[in-house]
């Protein structure tokens, strides 16, 4: 990783020059990336999203428009995040001591949850749109609601998308 950054013609964002960016990184009209972020390979970061200092995401993850993540958010491998979701990392606002929400790979975020600071999303797990996460997500788990309470399996996810995909 290294920072040879350089915006999409006619863009404008913020990136940090301190920022580790990878290969292929995409960063989307007035998104902004704080200092000290490592950003991995083929990221998408759309408009208006904020990605604060010491952030990290790994390769290939996606993340729509206007999405909030704080300092210390941890974000894996092949994670797709919804527009407009909302990390957290100060419980008791305002307060020095601060948790980073850790997204584990191949997660999918549905747009306008939001996550209490500190918790752990499992692996290949879903949240459901509008979800307000306030523990732990089981891997390959789905969760809706709030607070968020697990509905059903991944594998049920999946099979409803291809049941999708496949309808014209
Ligand atoms: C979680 C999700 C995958 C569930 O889809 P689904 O299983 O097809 O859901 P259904 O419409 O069949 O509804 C099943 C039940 O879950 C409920 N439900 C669905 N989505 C819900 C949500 N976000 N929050 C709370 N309840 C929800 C439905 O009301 C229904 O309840 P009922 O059985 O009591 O009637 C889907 O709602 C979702 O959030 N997708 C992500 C959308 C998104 O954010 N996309 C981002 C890119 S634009």
């Amino acid at each position: 990783m290294s920072n040879n950054y350089t915006a999409l013609p006619g863009v404008t964002n913020y990136v940090d020059k301190s920022a580790k960016i990878g290969k292929n990184v995409k960063v989307w009209h007035f998104a902004y990336v704080g200092k000290d972020a490592e950003i991995g390979d083929n990221v998408m970061i759309g408009s208006l999203t904020h990605v604060d200092y010491k952030v990290k995401i790994g390769d290939n993850t996606r993340i729509e428009g206007s999405v909030y993540i704080p300092p210390f958010t941890v974000i894996g491998k092949n994670v797709f995040i919804g527009p407009a979701a909302a990390f957290t990392n100060d419980p008791y606002p305002m307060s020095p001591k601060m948790a980073g929400v850790i997204v584990e790979d191949g997660a999918i975020i549905g747009g306008r949850s939001v996550f209490k600071p500190g918790i752990r999303v499992g692996s290949n797990s879903v949240v459901a749109m509008a979800a307000v996460v306030t523990k732990d997500v089981l891997p390959d788990t789905v969760v809706m609601g709030h607070p968020a309470r697990p509905a059903y399996s991944r594998a049920e996810y999946d099979r409803k998308k291809k049941e999708w995909e496949s309808k014209k």
